[in-house]
C-alpha cells in the first residue's frame, strides 16, 4: 500500500487518480484544512478505485502509528503541508509546525515501523532568484520567505538521513508551477479564499467573480516585460511521481529531480492562452512587482526524462482548457454555492 500525505489536496488528488491507474493500492492521511473530502469520492469516481482515507493530522503521532499497523505501508508520498509563500511570511511559526515537525513526525513513523521509501514534494521556490535559465537540479539553492526555507530544510534533513542509513530510498521532486486540472473536469484547485497564484485568480476573473486580474508588473527583462515561468500540467506532475515511486521502490538511493516542462511562458501569454480556451475575456490592470517574484523560472527537465524516463506532455492550451472545464462546471470548487 502506498500512503499519500495531503492527498486530498489539488496535486495530491490528481496523483491518487495517477496511482490508481497504475493499480497502487493506497490510503490518503489529510487534516482537510486545505482541501475537501469530496474531491477523494471523485477521484474514486474518475477511477473506479477506492482509496482508504484517515482524517488525521500528522502531527497526531498515535494516529499515524495506527495507521502503519493497520497496513503494510511500502512508500510514502509526502505532500502534506502549507503552501502559501504570503501565509508563511506572516505566520512563519504555523509554517514551521505544519511543514517540519510534521515530517519529523512522519519520518519517526517511517523508521519506527521500517518503512524507508519515500517521495517528498518540493518546490523550485528553493532556487530563490536563479542566476540563469534553464535551471538545473545542481544550480545554487537559497530560500528567500518560510515556506521556502521549510521545502529547503527537509530537503537537507532527508540528505542528513540518507547519509545515516543508506537503506533509506528518497526521491525530491521541485515542482515548477502545477496548473490544469483531470480532463474529466471533475477535480481540480479549489483554493480557500483569495488565490495567490496566477491561474486560479484569472480562472476567476474569466467566471466574472473577480473583476479584473492584476499583473504584477511589465518592467521585467522577458518577452513582454511580465514575469516568466515553467506552467506544467498537474495530470503530467502527477505521472512525474508515478514514475518516482516505480523507481524508488525498486532499490535505495537519494535523488532530486526538476519537474517542469521546460517552457516558460509570460502572464500576459498565460492569460491570451486562457482567453482563448474560455473564449471569455480576461481584464487585467498592471500595477507594480509582488516583493520576492524572480523575472524568470524555468526548468531543464533532462535529469527525470533521462533517469524516470519521464516527460511533460501537455500544452498550455490543454492546461488552459482543462482548468477551464474543471471551474465553468464547479465554479465554486468542491465549496457548491461558496
Ligand atoms: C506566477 C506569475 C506573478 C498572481 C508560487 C510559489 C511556488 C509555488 C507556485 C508552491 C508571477 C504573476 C501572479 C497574480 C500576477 N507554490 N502573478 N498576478 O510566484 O511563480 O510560485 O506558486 O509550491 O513555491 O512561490 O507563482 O502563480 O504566484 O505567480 O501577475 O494575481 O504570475 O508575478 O510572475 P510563483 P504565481
Amino acid at each position: 500500500m502506498i500512503l499519500i500525505t495531503g492527498g486530498a489536496g489539488f496535486i495530491g488528488n490528481h496523483i491518487c487518480v495517477e496511482l490508481l491507474n497504475e493499480g497502487y493500492d493506497i490510503a490518503v492521511i489529510d487534516n482537510l484544512s486545505n482541501s475537501r473530502k469530496e474531491s477523494l469520492a471523485r477521484v474514486e469516481e474518475i477511477t473506479g478505485g477506492t482509496i482508504t482515507f484517515y482524517e488525521n493530522d500528522l502531527l497526531d503521532r498515535s494516529a499515524l502509528e495506527e495507521i502503519f499497523s493497520k497496513h503494510t505501508i511500502e512508500a510514502v508520498i509526502h505532500m502534506a503541508g502549507l503552501k502559501s509563500v504570503n501565509d508563511s511570511v506572516s505566520l512563519p511559526l504555523t509554517y514551521y509546525k505544519n511543514n517540519l515537525t510534521a515530517t519529523f513526525v512522519l519520518l519517526e513513523v517511517m523508521t519506527e515501523f521500517n518503512v524507508k521509501t519515500i517521495i517528498f514534494s518540493s518546490s523550485a521556490t528553493v532556487y530563490g532568484k536563479p542566476a540563469f535559465n534553464p535551471i538545473t537540479e545542481d544550480f545554487p539553492v537559497s530560500a528567500i520567505n518560510p515556506y521556502g526555507r521549510t521545502k529547503l530544510m527537509i530537503e537537507e534533513v532527508l540528505a542528513d538521513l540518507w547519509n545515516a542509513d543508506s537503506e533509506w530510498s528518497i526521491s525530491i521532486l521541485r515542482y515548477f508551477n502545477p496548473i490544469g486540472a483531470h480532463p474529466s473536469g471533475k477535480i481540480g484547485e479549489s483554493p480557500n479564499g483569495t488565490p495567490n497564484n496566477l491561474m486560479p485568480y484569472v480562472a476567476k476573473v474569466a467566471l466574472g467573480q473577480y473583476e479584473k486580474l492584476t499583473v504584477y508588473g511589465d518592467d521585467y527583462p522577458t518577452v513582454d516585460g511580465t514575469g516568466v515561468r515553467d506552467y506544467i500540467h498537474v495530470t503530467d506532475l502527477a505521472l512525474g511521481h508515478v514514475k518516482a515511486l516505480d523507481k524508488a521502490m525498486q532499490g535505495s538511493g537519494h535523488e532530486i529531480y526538476n519537474l517542469g516542462t521546460g517552457e516558460g511562458y509570460s502572464v500576459l501569454q498565460l492569460v491570451r492562452a486562457f482567453e482563448s480556451a474560455s473564449g471569455r475575456s480576461v481584464p487585467y490592470e498592471v500595477t507594480g512587482r509582488r516583493e520576492g517574484d524572480v523575472a524568470s523560472c524555468y526548468a531543464n527537465p533532462s535529469k527525470a526524462e533521462e533517469k524516470l524516463g519521464w516527460k511533460a506532455e501537455k500544452s498550455i492550451t490543454d492546461m488552459c482548457e482543462d482548468t477551464w472545464r474543471w471551474r465553468s462546471h464547479n465554479p465554486y470548487g468542491y465549496a457548491s454555492g461558496k
